[in-house]
């Protein structure tokens, strides 16, 4: 079928045309939200998940949500090698000097910038004002990639800004790796922040997630090609776009059949090995390549740590 009316989207960060099985969390988001705006304490958000399963695309949704709350945001994506501050000093300036236009200033609010700005006390950014009624969201992706000291920065004002009562809210998402790095950060953190995780979708909602953006534009997909879908993806969202995609540029007619999704499958497994795979597998050390080569050789299921370091001797 034509390509460029395409629905899925396989990609980092590329909305999908359904985001399906997201609820609880948004629902944790927008709740949130509503309490920050009216000073109310509630437990910061960090997602957390692998690669591929969803967390950037849900931040971005939560940053709508923020949006339309009337939240400022900021919205920032860490790096291995660029420190928080440099990272984060534009986006502030900007919204300082968009705060700063707005007149009729709060004192909660100016003692809001106050800390923000200690936080990131190397920047020499003047401020005035703020609205009584603003409120502040700052959403960070791949958090895991700050060092220790900038991530025990960023737990030590959220702290701040909780017991202030502030009108700020921090949402992050990053690897699994995350709440046992900000727990060793501060023994605080798990206090302060909750992780909700992001995981991969079931037999239910990957059907829905394909279903759903083909009956829009006309197409279905046969019972057993969802079947298959699932059996090959295990509800994970990247390879379901990944799938959903080739098949539908395969597809004859508008009928996804078994047969189809069968062989997408013979187009899925080496663009996956070339992108999906390559991408994160080149930026390992050569032990953690070692490392990856054994958990593969115990094949699937479970094993013990002990397991692959009895395998590497
Ligand atoms: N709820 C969902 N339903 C269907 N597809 C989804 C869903 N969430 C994400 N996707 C798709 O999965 C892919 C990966 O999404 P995203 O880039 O947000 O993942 P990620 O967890 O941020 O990955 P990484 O850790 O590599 O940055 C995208 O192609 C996106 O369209
Ligand atoms: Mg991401």
């Amino acid at each position: 079928m034509d390509p460029i009316k395409n629905p899925f989207s396989p990609g980092a960060g590329s909305p999908p045309p359904e985001l399906v099985g997201r609820d609880p969390i948004l629902e944790q988001a927008r709740i949130l939200l509503g309490r920050i705006r009216q000073r109310r304490p509630e437990k910061s958000l960090l997602l957390t998940g692998l690669r591929g399963v969803g967390k950037t695309v849900l931040l971005n949704e939560i940053e709508r949500l923020a949006r339309a709350g009337g939240y400022h945001t900021i919205a920032i994506e860490a790096h291995e090698d660029k420190a928080l501050g440099p990272l984060v000093a534009p986006h502030l300036r900007r919204l300082l000097f968009e705060l700063d236009r707005i007149a009729g200033a709060g004192d909660k609010a100016k003692r809001g910038l106050r800390v923000l700005r200690s936080f990131l006390s190397a920047l020499k950014v003047t401020y005035k004002d703020l609205t009584r009624q603003s409120a502040v969201a700052l959403l960070i992706d791949e958090i895991q990639y700050f060092s220790q000291k900038e991530l025990g920065a960023l737990i030590m004002a959220m702290h701040k800004v909780q017991q202030r009562q502030l009108p700020l809210v921090l949402l992050g998402a990053g690897l699994p790796i995350l709440p046992g790095l900000a727990g060793e950060s501060k023994s605080y953190a798990e206090r302060l922040f909750s992780f909700p995780e992001v995981g991969a979708l079931s037999e239910k909602e990957t059907a829905k997630a394909l279903d759903e953006p083909a009956k829009a534009a006309g197409v279905t997909f046969a019972p057993q090609a969802l079947q298959e879908v699932f059996r090959l993806t295990k509800g994970y969202p990247y390879f379901l776009q990944e799938w959903g995609y080739q098949a539908w540029n395969l597809a004859p007619t508008n009928a996804i059949t078994l047969e189809v999704v069968q062989q997408a499958t013979a187009t899925v497994i080496p663009r996956l090995d070339q992108n999906f795979f390559r991408v994160r597998f080149d930026r390992l050390t050569p032990n953690e390549k070692h490392c990856l080569r054994a958990m593969a050789e115990l094949g699937p299921g479970a094993h013990r740590t002990g397991d692959v370091a009895q395998l590497l001797g």
